[in-house]
């Protein structure tokens, strides 16, 4: 079990942030929470909705494997997702490559930055829409929360534990290179697989069958050419 000393705070502009000045600091190891964020982001710099009744950590974990650490946002997102079955009892999704669905709208979405510093560090910032009741505009009819999709509230320090007890042992699976058995069992949770998406990337848009995922956690997509294409970075909607 990652041995993480936990910093609670009720208010940051995002708890990434904060998590970056400990790690400048050379401080590792660490779950940072809040229960509001100012500034919430999350890829490509877009805000992340935060206002009460959300879960909203990052662990700072001190780097290795920078070739691999791609892996963390998998293990981070399966680790979300069996806490949501264990404890609330709803079926949990994981969409390549960082969010959790619930009843296919999002209900948690991963951020992973590297930071160097004295050393090479990890934030894993985890958002996760716990209690919250509505959402803005823009994201209404794509986002959910556990107390939305099952009509009951949680406790979100008790979830917070739990992602991170999943996340240990992924993490142990991680340190040891085991990276199949983490592939293996982000299928097993998969949202993404079989099906016809359209990956919207930098490059452009690829339409195809999501048919895998590989050693370096990219998306494999078979294209209506036959042809493969190994999505590196994306964002993906099933069409
Ligand atoms: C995404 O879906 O694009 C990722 C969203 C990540 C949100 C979490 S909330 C905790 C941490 N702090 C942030 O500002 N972002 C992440």
């Amino acid at each position: 079990m990652l041995k993480l000393k936990f910093y609670n705070f009720d208010a940051v502009s995002s708890t990434n942030d904060k998590a970056k000045e400990f790690a400048l600091e050379g401080k590792y190891n660490l779950a940072i929470t809040a229960k509001k964020q100012l500034k919430g982001r999350g890829r490509f710099n877009r805000s992340w909705s935060s206002n009460l009744g959300g879960l909203y950590m990052t662990l700072v974990l001190k780097e290795k494997d920078l070739d691999k650490s791609k892996y963390l946002t998998l293990i981070a997102t399966i680790s979300v997702a069996k806490s949501i079955k264990d404890i609330c009892s709803l079926e949990a999704k994981v969409k390549w490559p960082n969010d959790v669905l619930i009843e296919d709208k999002k209900a948690c979405g991963i951020l992973t930055e590297l930071i160097h510093g004295k050393g090479t560090y990890e934030l894993v910032g985890i958002g996760l829409n716990v209690n919250n009741s509505g959402f803005p505009n823009s994201i209404k009819n794509e986002a959910t929360s556990l107390k939305i999709a099952s009509g009951r509230k949680f406790d979100a320090g008790k979830l917070s534990k739990e992602i991170i007890k999943n996340f240990s042992k992924l993490y142990i699976c991680y340190q040891n290179k085991k990276y199949g058995k983490i592939i293996d069992l982000w299928k097993s949770y998969s949202h993404t697989l079989g099906k016809k998406v359209m990956a919207k990337t930098l490059n452009g848009d690829f339409i195809g069958e999501a048919i895998g995922v590989d050693k370096d956690c990219s998306l494999i997509l078979k294209l209506e050419t036959g042809e493969l294409k190994t999505i590196i970075e994306a964002d993906i909607f099933v069409v």
